[in-house]
């Protein structure tokens, strides 16, 4: 079997893989994702709608904000539904004039591989049964199956981008990785519908029924969210269910001005926080959800994803280029740092808002008093607006 020879190979061609294999190509860096799932898959695939501006900026460094700007939306501030009233958090006015792109994961994945396509980058699709080897060698390879043909690619360097539930973490030795983790007893239903938003900006609600998100893609595209036990199995919600629950925990007249419509996706995501250190093993470097989930309250999942590979990508060029292994050697460090935060604030806007069914009375009254305090406080909106914009990099 002759070897493919590569500088970086990564694993997993979620917006991970495929931004950091877009960034290295524009600097002549060469790179190989693989990729477990068929392309139409990754695409299908209906996650994350919010963007930092971070994030934002990557995009544009790698060369793919174009449709972004163009079709994303700004969005300078979001509210806080509890006890029927509208509270909003002005992340502009509290940031120095910072805001947050609403512009879809699906959005951003198909900007991605439209780039990579031009660029003539290689992404192997139903690759499988991939294994990596000799990590702790100057040339790793990575291994995998194609169609039933073995195949191999020697690297300098392996990327860890293959998710939660990818090989790139397992590959790392037990008794060299820490996981740090919190699983919560309830899950998010979400729906998306072809019906205009019910508000022009985010709603988070806090409703002793459960929590709620009033979330859009678009102006004829909207996203909504209910908090659902972690038993429940979303081919039991029917779509009338849903829409009665959603209305029950929004204000009267927010769930009055809802328009209701088909669904065409209903998925139940699991709320976990999880961190596994270090991020980097010999000449392995994990980044994005193959080392790190957040409960998704926030919206900072794909938003850290981002950070790590800004991190990883300037690691790699001061390698590439200058021959210095400063940047690599302080990447886990310096990503841990920024995840840690992010978990912070996921775990936080978790507890602020959704009921927790082992919660007592005593749980309730912090919880009323989290939330009086941050509507009357200055500084704790301060405080929220500046995490929820996304920490700097
Ligand atoms: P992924 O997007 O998971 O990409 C990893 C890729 O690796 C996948 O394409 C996978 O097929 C591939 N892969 C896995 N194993 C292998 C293997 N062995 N070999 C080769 N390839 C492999 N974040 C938010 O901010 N807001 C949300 O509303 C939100 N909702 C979510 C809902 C769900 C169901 C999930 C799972 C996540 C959600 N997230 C959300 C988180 C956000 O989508 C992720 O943080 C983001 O996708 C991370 O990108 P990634 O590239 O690191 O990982
Ligand atoms: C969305 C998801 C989130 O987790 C969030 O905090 C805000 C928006 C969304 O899918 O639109």
């Amino acid at each position: 079997m002759s070897a493919l020879q590569t500088q970086v190979v990564i694993i997993g061609g979620g917006p991970s893989g495929l931004l950091l294999s877009q960034l290295l190509h524009r600097k002549g860096i060469s790179s190989i994702v693989l990729e477990r799932q068929t392309r139409s898959h990754v695409m299908g695939r209906i996650r994350a709608g919010v963007l930092e501006h971070g994030f934002v900026n990557l995009m544009r460094e790698a060369g793919c904000g174009r449709r972004m700007d163009r079709e994303g939306e700004v969005h300078a501030g979001f509210c806080i539904a509890h006890q029927g009233q509208l509270n909003r958090i002005d992340l502009a006015s509290r940031t120095g004039g910072e805001t947050v792109m609403v512009y879809g994961q699906t959005e951003v994945t198909r900007d991605l591989y439209q780039a990579r396509d031009a660029m003539g980058g290689v992404v192997i699709h139903t690759a499988q049964n991939v294994q990596l080897h000799a990590l702790n060698d100057a040339r790793p390879f990575v291994t995998w199956e194609l169609d039933g043909v073995s195949q191999r690619a020697e690297c300098d360097f392996i990327v860890g981008a293959d998710g939660f539930h990818g090989v790139s973490r397992k590959s790392i030795p037990a008794d060299v990785l820490k996981e740090y983790e919190k699983i919560y007893p309830f899950g998010w239903l979400g729906v998306l519908s072809e019906t205009a938003p019910v508000s022009d900006e985010l709603i988070y609600a806090r409703h002793e029924r459960g929590f709620a998100l009033c979330s859009l893609r678009s102006p004829v595209l909207s996203r909504y969210y209910i908090q659902v036990p972690s038993t429940d199995q979303a081919k039991d919600w029917s779509d009338k269910a849903f829409w009665a629950e959603l209305k029950r925990r929004l204000p009267a007249d927010v769930a009055a001005a809802l328009q209701t419509g088909p669904s065409i996706e209903k998925s139940i995501a699991p709320l976990r926080s999880f961190v596994a250190e270090p991020m980097r093993y010999g000449n392995l470097f994990l980044a994005g959800d193959a080392a790190h989930i957040v409960p998704p309250t926030g919206a900072k999942g794909l938003n850290l994803a981002a950070s790590d590979i800004h991190y990883l990508y300037h690691g790699l060029l001061e390698y590439y280029v200058k021959g210095s292994c400063a940047g690599l050697d302080a990447y886990s460090e310096k990503a841990l740092a920024r995840v840690w935060k992010a978990e912070r604030f996921s775990w936080w806007m978790t507890n602020l808002l959704h009921s927790s069914p082992d919660g007592s009375e005593t749980d309730l009254r912090l919880q009323s008093a989290e939330l009086d305090y941050l509507f009357s406080s200055d500084a704790a909106q301060a405080s929220m607006a500046e995490n929820y914009v996304g920490l700097p990099y």
